[in-house]
């Protein structure tokens, strides 16, 4: 269906577009939100109101058209002025609008300034995907696009605002693309995916920012006058700050209040920003960060930004969470992974770093075998001559010193234990000691004169160059055809630095950036099409990139290197807060933690890595007979809650960061008959009263039986009076209750 017509009402199940008599209004209703643009005479699109839902709007009120500078009307109305205030939809620079804008463009001779004015629009069901980007998707009865055309006659630039809304979900999608309609270049230095210009209030700004071995750690700051930035300048999403910003409005906080959110599907250089405008007005904007960018737009070509997603909640930022989570799991990981088990893994990075052959590696998984663990994942050092981080990265060939029958061989062996095997890549790098840099060094970025600095003994690969990509295609699809591979975990352990192409033209340089990430994408939507069952996992130096991007083609990403117990409290509360659990990949590590060197008791690890995907890393020799029993009966239970934590309600009960002593959460499943509760305390006061944990989700008019426990509890009993914990200690240790209705 693709619709014109003005004075209509489409749904779409929980979701709905009307479109005003005029064609020139248009409303966008989820279960619990509105979201209203409007045109105005002169045909700038202003945006009138994001928030609860609303009936019916006075869209002259909300956009301040009776208001100075914008009377006396129309002709009389002062342009410059005009254009500083307008809450515009989607702002372009150069003519007027002093604040951060969503488009910067020039001409062909270098002339900034765009004034787009609108066109038309169209609404269409279902959710067209973006070419060569990830994209949410829906079948054509679970969504409708709203598609709004701007122009600029004098330039000869098209923008495509879209807009998708699905049924039963609480987030908008939104992009924006940009097309040539003239005869010649135009040069882009800005399109940002998505704007809002809020109304005015003492906001409060959060984001998820920190660096290796603790990343996506909440930050919430006041937003003061001028503009607050977060971004990415790495080439990746990036350890220090995710794609991810909220505003909350005053009173907002985890369980009540207002929280706008902005969530980009991006992987590479991004920019989250709020601007705090000099007329008290709020700008919230989010996309591929211009710092880095820039791109030739040809006559006839396009270019289109990545997606991103936006949300509203009066909920407290637990609205927020369960409206990102519930739409990334329908409408974003890729289908075969969203609700579905997930191998427990076995991973040898830590168990035995580069230290491995066949031999060692087959008596590891003969142990992991007996404990019940269902995939080993030889986690780097197979391949090459890959006996230290110094060489060999891009020699995708296995090494026969190590396995000497080779991988087939190997994986056949695991096979009959009845173990899948996972193997590590770091495809997007090149070793300066490999093979394949002495063949090829024109394939690492680089700056022309200048040595290339290392990482971790390592160059980057130039994704921007067509032949690269196929030498990445040819060399994983190689090891993947000749050795059946049931997981590949795909790494990136460093920075874009000397960012430059040997491939691309001296003009171009500044497209590097977005074509590298697009490399990316080609490469992993490739893989995904071929190997529609492989589990990608994603991963980089730990949690560096973790992003909606990613997701679409990984159903999991390693959250972060540190397995800390205390430290995974925080990055995982961090991380849950935007991305489902099923997608955080948290492993049980060794007893004394690498990155710490902070020593932690079994049982307390296992709690920790329950919030998500879940495997071990350690060495299985160093264990003693008790512990090993211990994990027999940690998996048995995390089979027996999986489908719980891959498909329930995800609610954050406790904070450590916040009270220092501890952290707990719930999941309910969605028909309120199935619970657990996870608390880990690190210490706690001494010569106290005992506390009680109270739930959040349940079903106040049903009973719960708890495991372990005589009897029953109500659910508002367990919601208002808490569960009780009274035997716990002052000292570090953990409790897991598992709830079933009666
Ligand atoms: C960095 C990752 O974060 C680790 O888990 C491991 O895969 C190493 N790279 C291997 O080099």
């Amino acid at each position: 269906m693709s619709s014109r017509q003005a004075g209509h009402t489409e749904r779409c199940g929980s979701v709905s577009v009307e479109i005003g008599v005029d064609g020139r209004h248009f409303k966008l209703d989820t279960a619990k939100s509105t979201y209203a643009l409007a045109v105005t005479e002169e045909g700038y699109l202003g945006h009138a109101y994001y928030g609860s839902s609303v009936r019916h709007l006075n869209y002259d009120q909300l956009l301040r058209l009776d208001e100075y500078p914008q009377e006396p009307r129309l002709l009389l109305r002062e342009q410059s002025r005009f254009l500083n205030v307008f809450p515009f939809e989607f702002p372009a620079s150069g003519l007027g609008d002093q604040r951060r804008c969503a488009l910067e463009l020039e001409d062909a001779q270098g002339y900034p300034g765009c004034d787009l004015r609108y066109q038309d629009f169209e609404l269409i069901r279902g959710k067209p995907a973006l070419e060569g980007l990830p994209s949410s998707y829906a079948s054509e009865d679970g969504a409708l696009t709203l598609i709004i055309l701007l122009e600029d006659p004098h330039l000869k630039a098209r923008v495509s605002l879209y807009y998708s809304l699905f049924d039963g979900e609480e987030v908008i999608v939104r992009s924006a693309c940009l097309e040539n309609l003239g005869n010649t270049p135009l040069q882009l230095s800005a399109l940002i995916s998505a704007s809002l210009d809020l109304e005015p209030a003492a906001y409060q700004v959060l984001s998820l920012d920190g660096s290796w071995g603790r990343e996506r750690q909440l930050n919430l700051r006041p937003l003061g006058s001028g503009c607050l930035e977060i971004d990415s300048r790495r080439g990746i999403s990036s350890h220090e700050h995710n794609p991810f910003i909220a505003l909350l409005a005053p009173g907002a906080s985890q369980h009540q209040g207002e929280v706008y959110a902005l969530a980009l599907c991006y992987s590479g250089n991004h920019l989250q920003r709020a601007e705090l405008t000099e007329h008290g007005r709020v700008r919230l904007q989010a996309g591929i960060n211009p710092a880095t960018f820039g791109w030739t737009l040809q006559p006839g070509s396009s270019f289109c930004a990545p997606e991103a997603f936006l949300t509203y909640s009066a909920t407290g930022l637990d609205g927020m969470t369960h409206a990102y989570h519930d739409f990334m799991r329908s409408h974003l990981l890729p289908e075969p992974f969203a609700r579905s088990h997930r191998p427990v893994l076995a991973n040898t990075w830590e168990a035995f770093y580069f230290n491995f052959n066949e031999d060692s590696l087959l008596k590891f998984a003969r142990q992991a075998a007996q404990l019940g663990w269902e995939l080993v994942v030889v986690d780097d050092g197979w391949f090459g001559e890959r006996h230290n981080d110094e060489s060999s990265l891009g020699d995708w060939q296995v090494n026969p010193g190590k396995f000497p029958a080779g991988l087939g061989a190997f994986a056949r062996k695991l096979q009959d234990l009845g173990l899948s095997v996972g193997l590590w890549f770091e495809p997007e790098m090149i070793s300066p000691n490999s093979n394949l840099y002495r063949a090829h060094p024109d394939w690492a970025l680089q700056l022309p004169g200048r040595p290339i600095s290392q990482c971790r003994s390592q160059y980057v690969l130039d994704l921007s160059n067509p032949a690269v990509l196929e030498y990445c295609r040819h060399s994983l699809c190689a090891v993947l055809d000749t050795a059946p591979i049931a997981y590949l975990k795909w790494d990136m352990n460093r920075s874009l630095d000397c960012a430059g192409s040997l491939y691309l033209p001296a003009g171009r340089q500044r497209e590097l950036m977005h074509r590298y990430v697009l490399g990316v994408y080609s490469l992993l939507s490739y893989l995904r099409e071929r190997y529609p069952r492989l589990l990608i996992e994603g991963c980089s130096g730990g949690g560096g990139r973790f992003d909606a991007g990613m997701l679409r083609y990984c159903p999991q990403i390693w959250c972060s290197d540190d397995m800390d117990v205390l430290e995974r409290l925080y990055i995982q509360e961090g991380t849950a807060l935007v991305y489902p659990l099923s997608t955080i990949s948290c492993h049980v590590g060794a007893a004394q933690c690498s990155c710490t060197g902070r020593n932690w008791p079994l049982d307390l690890r296992f709690l920790s890595a329950l919030l998500g995907g879940f495997g071990y890393e350690l060495n299985l020799g160093a264990l003693s007979p008790g512990e090993l029993e211990s994990i027999k009966g940690q998996l048995k239970l995390h089979r027996a809650l999986e489908s719980l934590l891959l498909c329930g309600d995800y609610h954050r009960l406790l904070s450590v960061r916040e009270n220092g002593e501890r952290d707990a959460w719930c999941v309910v499943s969605k028909d309120r008959r199935e619970a657990l509760a996870v608390l880990i305390q690190i210490k706690a006061k001494p010569n106290t009263r005992s506390l009680r944990l109270r739930l959040i989700g349940l079903d106040p008019a049903l009973d719960y039986e708890i495991e372990g426990q005589e009897g029953c509890l109500g659910g508002d009993e367990l919601m208002h009076c808490g569960l009780p914990l009274d035997t716990l200690g002052a000292g570090a240790q953990g409790r897991l209750w598992v709830l079933h209705a009666r």
